[in-house]
């Protein structure tokens, strides 16, 4: 019995994760107010939904240890998007078109239909002709018990597309129809194929949504489409496409032809742990992403997905952001304001310059906290200027903005003994009077946004407590630093 294997491997996880939880709760490396796996792996955010008064989170899970394997849905859900109650496994391979090893059920999204919650997911199996990867339907009465559905797969890759590279189906509603946006790879050229539905398991093919010629890559991970003020917005995560890991494009839809004219592309977050972003509607109509902030094998600078595997667990999401959109159809990702409700030990400073000599700051304990400053730009003739970041020990995380170059970095080479890398992005500042940056800390991580919210940096680093001094140094000059707030982080973990 089909529907009895899924329930057998669900109850299996619940027992592996129920054995292992307090062990990953005492981990020395897990977050304090990022959302993280109970235990085991997570990737991808999936399903993210407002759904009967509360937000849900599934995630890319492998509940049983600290690494990627056949992939589970795991399940969470908040009425603050900070404390997080976690629910059992929604999502097991159990079907022929979902039950392999190094595949499972993939990516996907959550729709609300006749009352009744609706997952759509990737099923990838192993055939005899290799690996095939097909969208299928689960559906829920309650939201935490699912069914998969007995006519699965709904949709499998149409002529001209690799079997193996179709995946991450993103759905929504419009009007009285469903749509969803689905990565493919045509030939070795990415792309977003559009489909529409009446009832989410009969769907049609409408367009190529958008496409690599080239210059994207060859397969457009988790793609994710929706509206935003006059625009629509198309984001996904290139395969083959550089340091370019979470893009955007902005333009105009058409539900009549299935067009998007693009106007505008950008970098949702430059640094090396930000993967496979998902967004969701808040009840008050503000359109929130997250993502998996790790970065995936594939990509060029990859080294591994850090060592917190040691502490059974691996993987959380990046802050949830409020994603604006900006009169030159730039977008701003700005961490949402609930994370305001975790301060503690509020700190000001006047308005202070800086030279060669580093001048130490305060922020919480220095280990998780949150930090805002300005640096006036007009006042400032410095070419750099340097932000120690989880100092301590001869180590550090050191953040540039560098004013010759026209260039912001992170760089962790001497972070942590373990991560490697520099993240970098270019500094536009022509007509600014001020570089604004804002700084969150977490256990693990290190997530840096300038430039108003659209230069943006999120970058793993496993730092022990002992670091957790802050240093800002200028050099070639001095900088005006024209406002500093700091915050400590409550924790949220229940
Ligand atoms: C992105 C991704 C998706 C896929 C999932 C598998 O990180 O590779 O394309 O559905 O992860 O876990």
């Amino acid at each position: 019995m089909p529907r009895e294997l899924m329930l057998e491997r669900i109850r299996k996880a619940q027992q592996e994760t129920d054995q292992k939880k307090e062990l990953i709760r005492n981990g020395r490396m897990r977050q304090h107010f990022h959302f993280m796996p109970q235990t085991g792996w997570l990737n991808d955010p999936n399903g993210l939904i407002w759904f009967r008064g509360k937000y849900h989170y599934f995630y890319q899970h492998n509940p049983y240890y600290g690494m990627w394997d056949s992939m589970h849905w795991g399940h969470a859900v908040s009425e603050d998007l900070l404390h997080w109650e976690y629910l059992p496994v929604a999502l097991a391979p159990s079907e022929p078109y979902d039950d392999y090893l190094r595949g499972g059920c993939f990516s996907g999204s959550a729709v609300e239909h006749d009352g009744r919650l609706f997952l759509i997911y990737t099923g990838t199996a192993y055939h005899a002709d290799g690996l095939e990867q097909s969208q299928c339907v689960a559906f829920s009465e309650d939201g935490v018990h699912f069914e998969k559905y007995e006519g699965n797969p709904v949709l499998r890759a149409p002529e001209g597309i690799r079997k193996r590279n179709f995946r991450d189906p993103r759905v929504w509603k419009h009007g009285d129809r469903y749509y969803l946006v689905c990565a493919a790879d045509c030939g070795g050229r990415g792309q977003a194929l559009l489909y529409r539905s009446e009832d989410l398991l009969h769907w049609t093919y409408v367009n190529v949504l958008a496409e690599s010629r080239g210059e994207w890559g060859y397969m457009w991970e988790c793609p994710d489409f929706y509206r935003l003020g006059d625009k629509y917005v198309l984001t996904f995560s290139p395969m083959g496409a550089g340091d370019h890991t979470a893009v955007y494009f902005v333009g105009d839809f058409d539900y009549d032809t299935g067009t998007f004219d693009c106007q505008r592309a950008g970098e949702m977050d430059w640094g090396m742990d930000f993967y496979a972003p998902q967004s969701f509607e808040a009840p008050d109509g503000r359109r929130i992403v997250t993502a998996w902030a790790n970065e995936v094998a594939a990509a060029p600078f990859w080294k591994d997905s850090g060592p917190t595997y040691r502490e059974g667990w691996c993987g959380f999401f990046a802050l949830p952001r409020e994603v604006r959109l900006m009169p030159d159809l730039s977008l701003q990702f700005v961490p949402v304001r609930e994370l305001q409700t975790l301060r503690t030990d509020a700190r000001r400073m006047n308005r202070f310059s800086v030279g060669d000599e580093a001048l130490a700051l305060t922020a919480g304990d220095g280990v998780s906290c949150e930090i805002k400053l300005k640096i006036d730009l007009a006042a400032t003739n410095a070419q750099q200027v340097e932000l120690f970041l989880r100092c301590g020990g001869g180590r550090k995380t050191v953040c540039t903005f560098d004013f010759q170059r026209m260039q912001m970095s992170v760089d962790r080479n001497e972070a942590d003994g373990w991560s490697q890398g520099i993240s970098r992005s270019a500094l536009f500042l022509k007509g600014k009077r001020e570089l604004d940056v804002h700084i969150f800390l977490d256990q693990s991580s290190v997530e840096i946004f300038a430039d108003q919210y659209r230069n943006n940096h999120a970058d793993n680093v496993y730092a022990g407590n002992e670091q957790n001094q802050i240093w800002i140094r200028a050099r070639g000059g001095s900088a005006v630093i024209s406002g500093y707030e700091s915050y400590g982080m409550k924790e949220c973990f229940r």
